[in-house]
């Protein structure tokens, strides 16, 4: 099964909050997003942000430009629901992280929780650098979390790499 179809179907046969990454608030990404210094007009991007609820809650915190970029329209569906009339503040995505044309040097923090390490190949990988390279504005924060050394070695049924 192609990776698109994979999501589309993870995100259309449960409910975002039976999903086992469903965090109600991402704390721990606020953290570091706000530890990083982030003013409120910076230009974030949530990375395979999926239906998270960290778009919600930088929204809430006053943050003016935010981007939510995944691979599935049905999880961005979900968030864009939950949010209502709010979801018209932020920039969506539908795209594979790895060919998306992302604008030059746009983004002042550029977050992904639970993506790179989907990428179990190195061309992968490198395509992923090559797109943070090209999207992150130079001086920016770039937040990945993947499963440490101890983690699990799957994740949605699909290998990752710790
Ligand atoms: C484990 S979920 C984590 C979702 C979200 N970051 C969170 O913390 O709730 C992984 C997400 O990455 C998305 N994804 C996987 N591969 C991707 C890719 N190559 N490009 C964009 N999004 C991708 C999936 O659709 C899914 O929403």
């Amino acid at each position: 099964m192609q990776s698109k179809d994979h999501w589309e179907q993870i995100y259309t046969a449960k409910a975002a909050d039976e999903l086992s990454w469903f965090q109600a608030h991402a704390e721990l990404s606020l953290r570091l997003i706000r530890n990083a210094g982030t003013p409120l007009t910076a230009s974030i991007i949530d990375v395979g942000g999926g239906a998270s609820t960290l778009v919600d809650d930088l929204l809430a915190s006053g943050h003016e430009n935010v981007t939510v970029l995944d691979l599935s329209g049905a999880a961005l569906a979900v968030a864009q629901a939950r949010l209502g009339s709010r979801a018209a503040a932020v920039k969506w995505l539908e795209a594979n992280v790895l060919d998306a044309e992302l604008p030059a040097h746009a983004y002042d923090v550029w977050h992904d929780r639970a993506v790179f390490h989907f990428l179990t190949d190195a061309a992968s990988r490198a395509a992923y650098v090559r797109q943070v390279a090209h999207a992150v504005r130079p001086g920016g924060h770039v937040i990945v979390a993947t499963f440490g050394p101890e983690g699990p070695t799957k994740c949605s049924g699909l290998d990752v790499v710790r």
